[in-house]
């Protein structure tokens, strides 16, 4: 049988590979409440324009709520057949209230309505993710308060190069989100544009207005462009470069769990909440959770990559190809949400080994700078020249085995005659850091400001 939307020009029905290369069902399926959304401000819109008889309208818009509340019932049967979500409704439609459904497609093509769906669809997953990295950053922030002053090993080349407090590392990750959540808004703001009406390509000639469907639907205006409105994808791709970013952001700190965590390191420790054990070695405590959400990252990222391979080369205006869009955007946006959730639960889950922390943060000649600091604001040593008496006193207290406290202020004259007793009161961690005063910087008060400003810029939860 051919098909019923578009049949009149077919004899025969599709072969079966056909379908099921065309078919969209099984996936667009999730647009359902914005095409259905999208459908009644056409529908409004037809009727105030007078391209339809209000009564037709009425029954449109009765009928597809009747539609909706079906499909979120569970009550819908979504047929292959069909394609795609559009079809399927419209088809529905058309069982429930008869011919007036035959006057929804007026002025519209399913190439500006899929368009309009998914900007739909990825504008509403933009505000959710919004509030969930929100909550991430309120997380991060809180714990960071929690722990300004605990004192850890602050790394460079994952060389312990100089001490930093838990609650800034913590805070570098709130900084990082805020600029992902900028990110998504951006991408949010130049795809609020309603592509509805642009008909197939060329735009209608039927008297429509735009402006209404674009404001009932809440976006800002309609697209400029036709041909521009139906075969624009930029917003998925911005999106997917937001997610990218952001995922790859999480994927960091989904790292440094998974190195904190490790007995070897033992920085962090997970509750049992967060963790999970091995099936052979008893003693064994994964961090699962963090080795996922770092892995998610590749396919957030792979998505990116196909939408922009799909795009690539493709000529104006609407192809087949562009269906390929959704797949991969569904299954990127949902493992970001997962993963920012997932993140957001070890945030509040761990805990720091203070201890074990502030021991490791002295290892490793991790105060040398601020030995060579010492030398340069004390006996006014040009820093080139304290960077090289602090490199030859890490020597010897590597030749002796003692960290650099332990060694005597002879042994320090040694190297350096105008070294005083006044020099070891830089050499601990914890004065280390709180002298790190500088805006942006680790002490232990600057980084309660940095939580604070934050916390209160983020409001309750
Ligand atoms: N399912 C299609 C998609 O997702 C809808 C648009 C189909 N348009 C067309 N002319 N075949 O892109």
């Amino acid at each position: 049988m051919s098909n019923k939307m578009w049949g009149g020009r077919f004899s025969t029905g599709p072969d079966a590979i056909m379908e099921e290369i065309n078919v969209s069902i099984g996936f667009d399926q999730r647009l359902y409440a914005q095409d259905i959304a999208g459908s009644k401000a056409h529908a409004a819109m037809l009727s105030a324009q007078k391209i339809i008889a209000a009564k037709d309208a009425q029954k449109i818009q009765k009928g597809l709520d009747t539609i909706l509340s079906e499909i979120e019932a569970g009550k819908f049967t979504f047929r292959r057949d069909l394609e795609d979500i559009h079809m399927n409704v419209e088809s529905r439609l058309a069982e429930l209230i008869g011919a007036p459904a035959g006057r929804l497609h007026t002025a519209r093509s399913r190439n500006d309505q899929v368009a309009t769906d998914f900007r739909l669809y990825v504008r509403d997953t933009i505000d959710t993710l919004d509030e969930q990295m929100a909550d991430l950053q309120r997380a991060l922030a809180e714990k960071a308060l929690a722990h300004a002053g605990t004192v850890m090993p602050g790394f460079t080349h994952l060389q312990n190069a100089q001490p930093v407090t838990f609650g800034h590392h913590l805070m570098a990750y709130v900084e990082m989100l805020g600029r992902d959540r900028g990110r998504f808004a951006d991408a949010r703001k130049r795809l609020n544009e309603s592509p509805l009406g642009s008909a197939a390509l060329a735009g209608t000639s039927f008297p429509i207005d735009r402006e209404a469907t674009a404001a009932a639907l809440g976006f800002d205006r309609p697209t400029a462009n036709s041909l521009d409105g139906v075969s624009d994808r930029d917003f998925v791709m911005e999106t997917l470069a937001a997610a990218s970013i952001c995922a790859v952001h999480l994927s960091r700190f989904a790292e440094e769990i998974v190195i904190w965590t490790s007995p070897a390191f033992g920085l962090v420790k997970l509750t049992d909440a967060f963790t999970t054990g091995s099936s052979i070695m008893p003693q064994k405590r994964n961090p699962d959770a963090a080795e996922l959400a770092r892995a998610k990252s590749g396919r957030i990222i792979g998505a990116l990559t196909g939408i922009l391979v799909v795009m690539k080369g493709l000529p104006l205006a609407y192809a087949k190809d562009t269906q390929e869009d959704k797949e991969g955007t569904f299954d990127a946006l949902s493992a970001l949400s997962l993963v920012i959730a997932a993140i957001a639960g070890m945030v509040r889950d761990m805990e720091p080994e203070a201890t074990r922390m502030k021991a490791a943060a002295g290892q490793g000649y991790a105060t040398a700078t601020d030995l060579a600091d010492w030398l340069v604001r004390t006996l006014n040593i040009p820093f080139r020249e304290a960077h090289h008496v602090t490199g030859r006193i890490v020597a010897l207290a590597s030749e002796r085995g003692v960290p650099l406290h332990r060694l005597s202020l002879e042994e320090m004259q040694g190297v350096e005659k105008r070294i005083t007793q006044d020099v070891f009161s830089v050499l601990s961690v914890t004065n280390s850091v709180r002298s790190r005063t500088s805006y942006g910087g680790t002490a232990p008060a600057r980084v309660r400001q940095q939580a604070r400003r934050w916390l209160k810029k983020l409001g309750p939860a």
